[in-house]
């Protein structure tokens, strides 16, 4: 529909249908089994049905069409509704979660993912999901860090903008296409002691230059919607958040879209002791631009008496409305708007054959190894035990693969079983204990067994007794799919006991002991890493799980995941992240500590810091060498948020130039992270920050030169001038295989 036709239509609809678009229903309200997202319970009397712009946690191509077609029958304009879900990653074919996404550093990877679920949930009737979610993480206690893809503001921005490209394709009225939507906006991942929906206090400094990085990226992409955070940022829930949400999002970052609340979220501003009531809280969201209300009768209820009363401006609510119904537009639903729905097309291309092979590629490049001792790993036993819990677990997805049949995943054993069979490799298995503790809280469900004990003491003996006959164990350990995700926060990020106690009682077996560890978040591991010969994170790899592991343990496939989370020794270090500031007390790496910063029972550093991970093989790397030590800027003024591309040509640029080479007995893929510090700010600078990274594929005695361009853009910061600007002085260049590397070069711009 031409632009002119949509504004007549605005004109032409009763204050009643306007509010109404702004309205976002339960999909309980229209079936009861729709996924259940949240806890509201709207619109008992069916009323509101009608007339409800959108509907969030309906699939199902069939179904959705019908609902479709008699919402519109009864709609007195026929506006289309809106179908909403969570598709984050997997809608039927299941991809690694997005924390594992961020270890692949291979944005193709997101982007071909991201095309894949856009597909599936399009044919299945979804229109647009809530995803990607660019909220930076640094405190692994805050479940929802499995949602995110990682500590890095950088590499957060180039993963989330390839979700967006592989979710929207170049048009969303495509039908293999849905709109994507950025969340949370703005930092809900600084959730205080990583307890979720919790506050959040950051500076401006700190907010523009690291919480805000992530998700310029994905709204530069293009994504056509953004949803508010739970949290206050400094005192302010943030879907009444003006400042935030005009002055921020829409007019420094330029977003034009559609900007929706989380679930509740304006309601909540009541809870939080920001707004008296209801009313006031639909009032003040709708002055922060808030254009949707996710799932409360906030603007259902309140709107039409604050217009009436003069308390909010007509203008602002149709500025409102016409976000959404352009958003309907570009989807194509005024022509035709069942979209993608098609119950033939769902089941032709759902699970097929290329979708998988994706997802098991995706999967076998974001396992990381920590461990190899030895080289026990690829595998070369004719004996071996599988033995732990995720020896059988279907439920391989993370909690927000809600749509995901668990039927439809690889196991560890099915992956073993097709792999081995026929061959002289003898394979045990053994579940070995139950996945979590009694009585441990998983959300929804309190998990409790009456036969806990004997229950356990059977599995430990079956587990002793296969342990017995092999060489190789390989132990499936983990998290429960209900351990992390929302709401899931977790102040001890150990195992499980009843698992730690089975991995003590089967080293003592005194086998080759290789541990396979599945997680939505960074743990603490114990002693895991020094008793076991190889330790690999698989994290929540979804529907290939089993396929993916098994191909990098044999060798045929070699890792090549670098940690997207830095890992800690100890609970007591999170937050934690690489890019830290010095301190004016930084703990000497030798000689006496005392009055430095630092613990007195715990290293300052990640066991297993952001971009770690090994491979197969062995690398070395030359010293840095730089084309020049100066880098002259010119000034050209370029400080605005929106503009942070570089718009000055006439800078000079740095080549960072290393040899790497492969001089292990294997061929093996290596990724190259390019760090830089700036030596001194007008605020103080964190002590590296990723700014490039390349992966290189060396057969084994081959090597390769490989080289990074430094501009000035990367240089940039948010000063004490407020405005992102580079400033003269000395910066080091670092490259290597990890957040870590010393290996370091200096330049200074002029
Ligand atoms: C609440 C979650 O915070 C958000 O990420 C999700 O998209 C909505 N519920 C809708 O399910």
């Amino acid at each position: 529909m031409e632009k002119e036709k949509l504004q007549a239509l605005l004109h032409d609809m009763s204050l009643e249908e306007k509010i109404m678009q702004l309205v976002q229903l339960p999909g309980q309200t229209f079936e009861e089994s729709a996924a259940l997202t949240g806890l509201a319970d709207m619109d008992k009397a069916g009323k509101m049905k009608t007339l409800a712009g959108s509907v969030l946690g309906l699939h199902g191509a069939d179904k959705i069409k019908e609902i479709q077609k008699t919402y519109m029958d009864n709609h007195p304009h026929n506006i289309p509704l809106l179908f909403m879900l969570d598709v984050i990653h997997g809608h039927d074919t299941v991809f690694p979660c997005p924390l594992a996404q961020g270890a692949t550093f291979d944005p193709e990877v997101a982007e071909k993912g991201a095309a894949v679920q856009a597909k599936e949930a399009s044919a299945d009737g979804v229109q647009v999901t809530f995803s990607p979610m660019a909220d930076l993480v640094r405190d692994a206690r805050w479940g929802r860090v499995v949602e995110s893809t990682g500590e890095d503001p950088y590499l957060n921005g180039l993963m989330t903008a390839a979700m967006v490209r592989g979710y929207q394709g170049s048009d969303i009225k495509d039908k293999d296409h849905v709109a994507a939507c950025v969340k949370h906006f703005a930092a809900y991942g600084a959730a205080e002691a990583g307890r979720d929906y919790n506050t959040c206090e950051i500076s401006e400094h700190t907010l523009r230059d690291q919480y805000l990085q992530g998700y310029r990226a994905p709204i530069a992409q293009g994504a056509r919607l953004v949803m508010t955070s739970f949290n206050t940022l400094n005192g302010v829930p943030s879907s009444g958040n003006k400042w935030l949400m005009r002055d921020i999002l829409r007019d420094e970052m330029g977003f034009e879209g559609v900007l929706i609340s989380d679930w509740g979220a304006i309601m909540e501003m009541v809870n939080w002791g920001f707004a008296e009531d209801l009313k006031a809280a639909a009032a003040m969201a709708m002055e922060a631009g808030v254009d949707i209300d996710m799932c409360t009768e906030a603007y259902s209820d309140n709107l039409e008496a604050l217009v009436k009363e003069g308390k909010l401006k007509e203008d602002l609510l149709d500025e409102a409305v016409m976000r959404v119904l352009e958003l309907k537009n570009d989807l194509g639903l005024f022509e035709d708007p069942y979209h993608g729905a098609s119950e033939e097309r769902y089941k032709e291309i759902t699970l097929s054959k290329e979708s998988r092979d994706l997802a098991r590629d995706a999967v076998r490049k974001s396992l990381v190894l920590l461990e190899n001792k030895n080289g026990v790993l690829p595998l070369n036993s004719k004996k071996i035990a599988l033995i732990g819990p995720y020896v059988d677990e279907k439920k391989t997805h993370s909690a927000w693969a809600i749509t995901c049949n668990d039927d439809n995943n690889i196991t560890m054993r099915m992956a073993f079983e097709e792999e081995f069979a026929g061959s002289d490799v003898q394979v045990k298995y053994a579940n070995g204990c139950t996945l979590v503790d009694n009585d441990c809280d998983l959300g929804f469900m309190k998990f409790h067994s009456d036969t806990f004990e004997e229950d356990n003491e059977k599995l430990l003996a079956e587990a002793l007794e296969v342990s017995d006959e092999c060489d190789t164990i390989i132990m499936c350990l983990g998290e429960s799919l209900m351990q992390s995700g929302e709401s899931t926060s977790r102040a001890d990020i150990r195992l499980p006991k009843v698992q730690r106690d089975l991995y003590n009682k089967v080293k003592e077996k005194g086998k080759k002991l290789i541990t396979l560890i599945f997680t939505g978040r960074p743990l603490d591991l114990e002693d895991i890493p020094q008793t076991s010969d190889a330790l690999m994170i698989v994290w929540r790899p979804g529907t290939e799980s089993g396929h993916g592991i098994t191909d990098v343990l044999t060798g045929k496939f070699s890792p090549q995941g670098k940690l997207s989370m830095s890992f800690p020794w100890l609970v007591g270090q999170e937050p934690l992240y690489y890019n830290r500031f010095n301190t004016g007390r930084p703990k000497p790496a030798e000689g006496n500590t005392i009055f430095t910063s630092r613990y007195l029972d715990c290293p300052n550093e990640a066991r297993y810091p952001f971009g770690y991970g090994l491979t197969y093989s062995d690398f070395e790397i030359s010293k840095v060498k730089l084309s020049s030590d100066k880098m002259h800027k010119h000034d050209c003024g370029t400080t605005l948020d929106k503009n942070r591309k570089s718009d000055c040509n006439l800078n000079e640029t740095i080549k960072a130039l290393v040899t790497v080479k492969n001089t292990g007995s294997v061929a093996a893929t290596q990724t190259l992270q390019l760090y830089i510090r700036d030596m001194a700010g007008s605020t103080v600078r964190p002590i590296k920050e990723l700014k490039g990274f390349k992966k290189v594929s060396l057969q084994a005695g081959e090597s390769a030169e490989v080289s990074f361009e430094i501009t000035e853009e990367m240089l940039r910061f948010w000063t004490a001038s407020n405005k992102f600007e580079s400033e003269p002085g000395k910066f080091k260049v670092f490259i290597g295989f990890d957040s870590a590397t010393d290996n370091e070069a200096e330049f200074e711009l002029i």
